[in-house]
């Protein structure tokens, strides 16, 4: 199964969100990845449903939401109604995980939970069955353009046994933070099946699809050797 590239639009020029949109989804981004901030989880506000709808008409790609926000159950169904096709809580921020990923789901989304880089993976274990998609964030959230923290990568090795261990190997494996044609290919190989990548596209010096492309060219070696 080929991974999945999913450009963060929070590196992109948002007087020109949706030819930016348009230019990733030409260059075969597999979806669009939204980072919603809300000055209390993470220090920066970003956005929030309007933007994530304006986001909905630009692509006919999935738009894959990431909540990086307190309290997140107040804003699921907003969210939701935006057009949300994965809607991304923090484990740090809901105290009844299960209810809120149930809730996700009764809203026709497709559920995720992340984990910041101090929260142990194995923290996931016990709503993993729930859930279509496990974040490992390889920064510490709130801004784009971090280094990788390199911790990450056993990280990823140890989400991945829990996921194939589970039975659960359909669960999407996500990784997002300093992702670059340097970092894309151990984070593959440690398990990841979706990388999030904002400045890496959005502010690669040829353009995005340079970008996109640039991403797919550093994997193309781990393509051959799972097809090989
Ligand atoms: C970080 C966000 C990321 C961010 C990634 O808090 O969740 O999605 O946009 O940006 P880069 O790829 O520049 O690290
Ligand atoms: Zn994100």
């Amino acid at each position: 199964m080929s991974v999945k590239l999913a450009p963060s639009i929070l590196s992109a020029d948002f007087e020109r969100l949706a030819e930016q949109v348009g230019e990733a989804e030409r260059a075969g981004a597999d979806w669009i990845h939204v980072d919603v901030m809300d000055g209390h989880f993470v220090p920066s506000i970003t956005i929030g449903p309007l933007v994530t709808e304006a986001v909905r008409r630009a692509t006919s790609l999935p738009v894959d939401v990431h909540l990086m926000i307190e309290e997140p159950d107040r804003h699921l169904e907003a969210f939701a109604t935006a057009g949300a096709s994965v809607l991304t809580v923090h484990q740090e921020a809901c105290p009844h995980l299960h209810r809120t990923v149930d809730r996700i789901r009764e809203l026709g989304v497709r559920p995720g939970v992340s984990v910041n880089p101090s929260t142990p993976i194995e923290s996931l274990t016990e709503i993993l069955p729930f859930v279509d998609l496990l974040l490992v964030m390889s920064v510490n959230p709130g801004f784009g353009g971090q280094a990788y923290i390199e911790s990450s990568t056993d990280k990823l090795r140890r989400a991945r046994r829990l996921i194939d261990g589970g039975g659960r190997s359909g669960v999407e494996l996500q990784v997002d933070g300093g992702i670059d044609a340097r970092t894309a290919r151990g984070a593959v190989k440690a398990g990841a099946s979706c990388l999030v990548a904002g400045s890496a596209v959005f502010r690669h010096v040829d353009g995005v699809a340079a970008g996109v492309r640039a991403l797919r060219e550093a994997l193309s070696g781990d393509a051959a050797e799972a097809a090989g």
